[in-house]
């Protein structure tokens, strides 16, 4: 307990140096939150729900601070803890420092309540938090043996190819697949569909859900659509993802699809390196709350094809290494004839591997003859 009151200690500090050199009113909140954190550390056990948690149980943060948080749109903990720190130094107008240092105290105190993972944990206690991973099938069984059993959660699953190569279809049936229960391959959860390029069709579910034998009605109504017209929103939409999460009960977050946007707007060559680092802001939001809210996010890719890159690979994602690093795995998608082929290409533990699976009305699907051998036909 004295060890632990020491750091906590060391880290309110630091939240105070970062703010007495800018805003004196905010250092000495900081400073009047603390000492009330400090002694209560002893009498008040540490909340363990996330509901229990409120802001101003971040030590440094007091009821100015927390108004200022609260104006800017981060209501919960949670919320501060995956902010970015440019952000946040422009919406609660501080020094970038002393933005980072409030993410910062955030997370621990996350960490503290064992609700984020400490900095560093022994490699069995990281295998016992994949454990807590889940993962939801793709409606094919091929598809599913290429990631290794479906999408998992704490993880972003990119999936990229040409137009009319299987992306949508696959975030179709995966938010049919997703509602259904955990024993059948699902999430027992909602989706959240972020269609970027009006592609979302509420038939195509209905259909799907039919298809598989699925009540149409219970399936439509776990999916919630947000139709997105330009990159400044889609960003708003995910800086507010938090919410939308816990209100959807959602474990699966689509984003159909997520360059689009940002690809049209910053057509220029000039544009490109601000347009990198909205991507890259973005992104690192949804690889946080992936990890934090243990949730699956997909996200779906353009392949390049502008006329720089004619000599370039054309196989080769849009959005260069900002959305390369992005992604947890990444798989390349082709269409041949009727079929199509799905390539794993990046993953920190997948064998790189290749499979086929089809599109019908049961969205994706496997191949006739594998479907008939494994049925024993
Ligand atoms: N109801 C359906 N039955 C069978 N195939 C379908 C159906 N709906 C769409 N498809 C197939 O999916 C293709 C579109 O794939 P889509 O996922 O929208 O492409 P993209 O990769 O551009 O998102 C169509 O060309 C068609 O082959
Ligand atoms: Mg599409």
């Amino acid at each position: 307990m004295g060890e632990k009151k020491n750091s906590e200690r060391i880290k309110d500090e630091d939240v105070i140096n970062a703010l007495s050199n800018e805003s004196p009113e905010l250092a000495t909140e900081a400073a009047a939150a603390t000492t009330t954190t400090a002694e209560d550390l002893e009498s008040k056990p540490i909340p363990t729900l996330i509901d229990d948690l409120d802001i101003q149980d971040i030590p440094g943060i007091g009821p100015t601070t927390a108004k200022k948080l609260r104006d800017a749109g981060i209501l919960t903990v949670m919320d501060l803890a995956v902010a970015s720190s440019e952000e946040l130094s422009v919406e609660i107008n501080s020094s970038k420092e002393s933005a980072a240092a409030f993410i910062i105290a955030s997370q621990q105190l996350l960490r503290d309540s064992n609700l984020l993972d400490k900095e560093f944990v022994t490699a069995d206690v990281a295998l016992e938090k994949r454990k807590s991973m889940l993962r939801c099938t793709t409606g094919s069984k091929a598809l599913d043996k290429l990631l290794l059993g479906g999408i998992e959660t704490q993880a972003v699953t990119e999936f990229y190819g040409e137009f009319g190569s299987g992306k949508s279809q696959i975030c179709h049936t995966l938010c049919v697949t997703a509602s259904q229960p955990v024993e059948n391959g699902g999430f027992g959860s909602g989706s959240i569909y972020i269609d970027t390029e009006g592609t979302f069709r509420p038939e195509r579910i209905d259909q799907i859900a039919i298809s598989r034998g699925l009540d149409p009605t219970s399936v439509l109504k776990s999916i919630a659509v947000c139709k997105v017209y330009n990159s400044s929103h889609l960003e708003l939409i995910i800086k507010d993802l938090g919410k939308y999460i816990n209100d959807f009960k959602a474990r699966l977050v689509i984003i159909d699809s997520i360059i689009s946007l940002h690809r049209a707007e910053f057509a220029g060559r000039g544009t490109l390196a601000d347009r990198q680092q909205r991507l890259n802001s973005m992104l690192h939001k949804i690889i946080r709350l992936a990890e934090i809210y243990n949730i699956s996010v997909v996200i779906t890719n353009q392949v390049q094809s502008s006329p720089d890159t004619f000599f370039g690979d054309p196989t080769k994602a849009a959005g260069g290494n900002v959305l390369g690093h992005a992604s947890t795995y990444r798989i390349y998608l082709r269409k041949s004839g009727e079929n199509r082929t799905a390539k794993m290409i990046d993953s920190p533990y997948h064998p790189y591997s290749d499979t086929k699976f089809t599109v019908t009305e049961r969205g994706v699907d496997d191949l006739e003859e594998e479907t008939s051998s494994k049925r024993g036909k």
